[in-house]
């Protein structure tokens, strides 16, 4: 039978500890607070930063998202940031991507200061996800770190894997190629200039996509031994408006040991990721 990665349980397990920890922080004189930025109307990401909020005051934490206009001028823009930065009863701070066009240029990683970058994005937080140093404190990024939980709380062996992931961006491929490197797997990290892909995944272990192609992986990308992982960071929609992964499931279901459903698999594990994050940034408050 395959496994059905799906976060529900996990969920369940966490935002108990969550939600104590929130209760430990506000007995302590600290209520964690979340300032989420989001301009125009992207539809996934209203839905996004919703789902943020909604999760954050379910487990006894502030949320306010902040609705830019799509046309917000550079200097506003930074100017609302810097305030953030520089307010002591906020927390954590993300920006919800994709940023509109005029915007691109900006070094996004870099906006929010290190201490409140409860995304991962910002360089001394990545660096400590490449160092394996600090990891405790620092953050890291929400989907990659929410994978990594899925399956060990799945109880699946990470050390001595070998790891095909698809997708190489600065948010997902790429920190979760050093977080599963930190863990002893052997990591490829394929993209779309990647030769020969299928030969690669099928000599894998477990393989994840990140790319945002929706059913991109079907069996041609599996082996036949039925013992592969696969998880599915896919958030698409297809020709009927419907959420689908970038794995098509109910054609690889049958061939796997264990994969993740979409939704309800590597979704929630972010927002439990974020909100982990918030809570370790409060945290560290309480030591300054
Ligand atoms: N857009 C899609 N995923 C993410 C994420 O994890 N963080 C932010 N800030 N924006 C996103």
């Amino acid at each position: 039978m395959t496994q059905i990665l799906s976060a529900a349980p996990i969920k369940k397990k966490i935002t108990k500890e969550l939600k104590s920890d929130c209760k430990f922080l506000k007995e302590n004189g600290i209520h964690p607070y979340l300032k989420v930025i989001l301009v125009g109307n992207n539809p996934a990401s209203l839905v996004y930063t919703a789902s943020k909020k909604k999760y954050c005051e379910r487990i006894g934490a502030k949320c306010d998202i902040i609705a830019l206009d799509e046309q917000i001028e550079l200097i506003k823009f930074l100017t609302i940031i810097d305030e953030i930065n520089h307010d002591n009863d906020v927390h954590g701070c993300i920006i919800q991507l994709p940023l509109p066009k005029h915007l691109l240029h900006l070094d996004v990683g870099k906006l929010v200061i290190q201490e409140k970058d409860v995304d991962g994005f910002h360089p001394e937080n990545l660096y400590s996800v490449l160092s394996n140093q600090n990891i405790e404190t620092h953050f890291v990024s929400c989907t990659p770190k929410g994978i990594i939980t899925l399956l060990r709380e799945s109880q699946i062996e990470i050390a001595n894997k070998r790891v095909a992931i698809i997708g190489r961006s600065m948010i997902v491929g790429k920190p979760l190629a050093c977080l599963f490197t930190n863990h002893n797997a052997t990591v490829t990290l394929c993209h779309s200039k990647t030769q020969n892909i299928r030969e690669i995944t099928k000599e894998c272990d477990i393989i994840v996509s990140a790319v945002g192609i929706a059913h991109l992986v079907d069996e041609t990308f599996i082996s036949n031994k039925k013992n592969q992982v696969v998880v599915d960071v896919g958030m698409n929609t297809n020709a009927n408006g419907e959420l689908c992964g970038d794995v098509n499931f109910e054609k690889i279901k049958d061939l796997v040991s264990a994969i993740t459903p979409v939704p309800g698999g590597v979704g929630p594990m972010t927002i439990i990721s974020l909100a982990q994050n918030l809570l370790q940034a409060s945290k560290n408050r309480l030591s300054l």
